[in-house]
């Protein structure tokens, strides 16, 4: 076999206010450039994986943009929810209200012989990602589906790599972690596909590669871990191909200025996790 797919990440689109001060660049011209880059392919991708901060502020309108700004892709777009998102938002604004309420958004699909897991690791309370008993028993379903073809799992929150007694802020709790790891073992997974860190970070985890992206809206600066988190400007996305050997992702970096566009320390982190859960 040999498909050819994107990954897509962190998107982060903010609509209709064009100048949302939280921004940091015009990610709907990004999407768009990024699109004027796929038309132009001479292999065209079989679908897109986004994995995740679909929208900046999880409201209707933003994913109403969305929605609009992705509706000629001539192949099927598959989305996961990131920390930024709203399931409510997602499901009016993507979805026209259908599968109302509020459970996390987890589906499969099967395209160009290829199945795709989706888990929803959002929790509105959290910048870090969470995965609860049914979602388990959603993926453990899923993973006995299809045993002929390759897997691909996507999700917001890459697992934790580290599991000191620190902060998940930047990963899947350390328990989510630990019980994916023991899920997954043994079963073929070409690649799990993430982002919310803003950097094209590599892993081979458990065996399995785990690919996470830079997305369309700002980088984070991998020179800069362990101080907080330092905002440069800079977007990419990947090209992906499955063959029959394993996975390729290829990098495909957009003009970047790699210009500082803010510091945030671990302090203003948790800060903003307070206030997002206070507001619940
Ligand atoms: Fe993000």
């Amino acid at each position: 076999m040999m498909t050819t797919f994107l990954h897509l990440t962190d998107l982060h689109i903010s609509a209709p206010d064009p100048v949302d001060a939280a921004l940091h660049s015009d990610t709907t011209a990004t999407l768009l450039t990024v699109r004027g880059m796929i038309a132009g392919m001479a292999t065209q991708p079989a679908f897109i994986l986004v994995s995740g901060d679909l929208t900046n502020h999880g409201d209707t309108a933003s994913y109403q943009t969305l929605r609009g700004l992705m509706a000629d892709a001539p192949m099927p777009v598959v989305y996961a929810l990131g920390n930024h998102d709203t399931r409510a938002g997602f499901r009016a604004g993507m979805l026209d209200g259908a599968d109302m309420g509020d459970a996390p958004h987890d589906h499969e699909t099967v395209i160009a012989g290829v199945h795709v897991i989706t888990l929803d690791t959002s929790r509105a309370d959290k910048i870090g990602g969470e995965l609860d008993d049914a979602q388990f028993a959603f993926l453990e379903a899923a993973l006995a589906n299809h045993p002929d073809l390759p897997k691909v799992l996507m999700f917001h929150h890459a697992p934790a790599l580290d599991m000191d007694p620190d902060w998940e802020w930047e990963s899947l709790s350390f328990a989510a972690t630990a019980r994916l790891a023991q899920i997954v073992r043994g079963h073929a997974i070409a690649g799990i596909f993430c982002g919310h860190i803003h950097m094209d970070r590599f892993t081979q985890w458990h065996g399995i590669p785990l690919i996470v992206g830079m997305g369309q809206h700002a980088a984070l600066d991998p020179l800069f871990a362990g101080q907080g988190i330092r905002m440069v400007q800079g977007t990419s996305f990947s090209v992906c191909v499955l063959r029959d050997s394993g996975l390729t992702v290829t990098c495909v970096p957009l003009p970047a200025t790699r210009a500082e566009t803010g510091r945030h320390t671990l302090a203003d982190l948790r800060a903003y996790e307070a206030a997002r859960a206070a507001a619940e």
